[in-house]
């Protein structure tokens, strides 16, 4: 069996939502330094473009973590691959995530991020799958939310292929 990818969302419709959340982002940040942290590998390419549609001053930083124990379910064991290079203590910190399935990789992140004393601590997710929820997480940005099909592209993958597309697909099986 093959695999063909549908489109989703298109870059352009990707790039406009970003510039909206990073002006709101702007707004609500509006005299303070925002602490960004990416989630890898996902969240590289929504981070980046993200951070260059903010105005106010930001800086950031990278986590890696696995939370799939196998299949496509997430287990809620959440382990941390690569660590924060910083300390997040007194800082505003905006965890920027590719997707929001379960949540419970996020529940469990944030419950570890919390313990280090930032000054704030706020969720932006590029893709939401309300659908799944198993544990509530508050998500202050979202960009869209999409239905409960594996999505790749933008970051997104399936098997380590698709995250270099510029849109967001959905793959099928032909
Ligand atoms: P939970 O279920 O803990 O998982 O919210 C979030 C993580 O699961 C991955 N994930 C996906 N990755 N396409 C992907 O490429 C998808 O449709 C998808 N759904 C969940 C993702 O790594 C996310 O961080
Ligand atoms: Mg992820």
């Amino acid at each position: 069996m093959s695999e063909e990818v549908r489109v989703l969302l298109s870059e352009e419709e990707v790039k406009i939502r970003i510039e909206e959340i990073g002006a709101q982002i702007s707004k609500d940040y509006e005299g303070k330094t925002v602490h960004l942290i990416c989630i890898l590998k996902g969240g590289v390419f929504f981070m980046c473009d993200l951070a260059k549609t903010v105005s106010v001053p930001v800086s950031f930083d990278f986590m890696s973590v696995s939370s799939y124990g196998n299949g496509t379910d997430s287990s809620g064991i959440v382990k941390i691959v690569k660590d924060l290079d910083d300390s997040i203590e007194g800082k505003e910190v905006l965890i920027v995530e590719d997707i929001i399935d379960t949540g419970r990789t996020l529940n469990y992140l944030i419950g570890i991020l919390e313990k280090r004393n930032p000054k704030s601590i706020r969720l932006c997710t590029l893709l939401d799958k309300p659908e799944r929820r198993v544990v509530d997480v508050k998500v202050d940005y979202i960009g869209f939310s999409v239905p409960d099909k594996f999505v790749v592209g933008y970051g997104l993958d399936y098997e380590q292929k698709y995250r270099n597309l510029s849109y967001i697909g959905v793959v099928e099986k032909i």
